[in-house]
């Protein structure tokens, strides 16, 4: 397990805090709860859930939640994103990892090599990857510049 420079001790703050979130997931439609919890360059900690829709598109994931509500209040750096997402319940019965439009927006705002991601059954059961490990080879801003 990899978890860069984070502490244990901030890994379970982080996870309590993805686990708390998903509490507030709308997912009528799905069943399906996720909260995330995104730690700032700051220190500071963004929640989200997924919100779902009858319409189901305009549906949004936990992390894209957290990362836009971060985005929208002027905050652009990360540091890592804790995601806790299972079936309708208290039980977390499996890692959720995050979707391919969410890995998308990562790579927008987080160095691939660094941003830690941590999916979590509990605050002791948990992995942690890199976005780089999850997203090889991903495009971002980079590719849109000359140099
Ligand atoms: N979902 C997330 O919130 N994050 C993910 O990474 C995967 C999926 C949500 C979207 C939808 O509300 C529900 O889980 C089922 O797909």
């Amino acid at each position: 397990m990899d978890s860069g420079q984070l502490s244990q001790e901030e890994i379970k703050k982080l996870i309590h805090r993805a686990i708390e979130a998903r509490r507030k997931s709308y997912s009528p439609y799905s069943h399906y709860q996720v909260g995330a919890a995104l730690l700032t360059a700051d220190g500071e900690m963004i929640t989200g859930c997924n919100i779902e829709n009858a319409a189901y598109g305009p549906s949004n994931c936990a992390e894209r939640t957290a990362f836009f509500k971060a985005v929208s209040e002027g905050i652009r750096e990360f540091v890592a994103i804790a995601i806790a997402g299972s079936p309708e319940g208290e039980t977390l019965s499996q890692y959720a990892y995050p979707c391919g439009v969410c890995r998308q927006v990562m790579m927008e705002f987080c160095e691939p090599s660094q941003f830690q991601v941590i999916v979590a059954k509990s605050e002791e059961d948990y992995r942690v990857m890199t976005l780089a490990g999850l997203f090889p080879d991903g495009f971002g801003p980079g590719n849109l510049r000359e140099d």
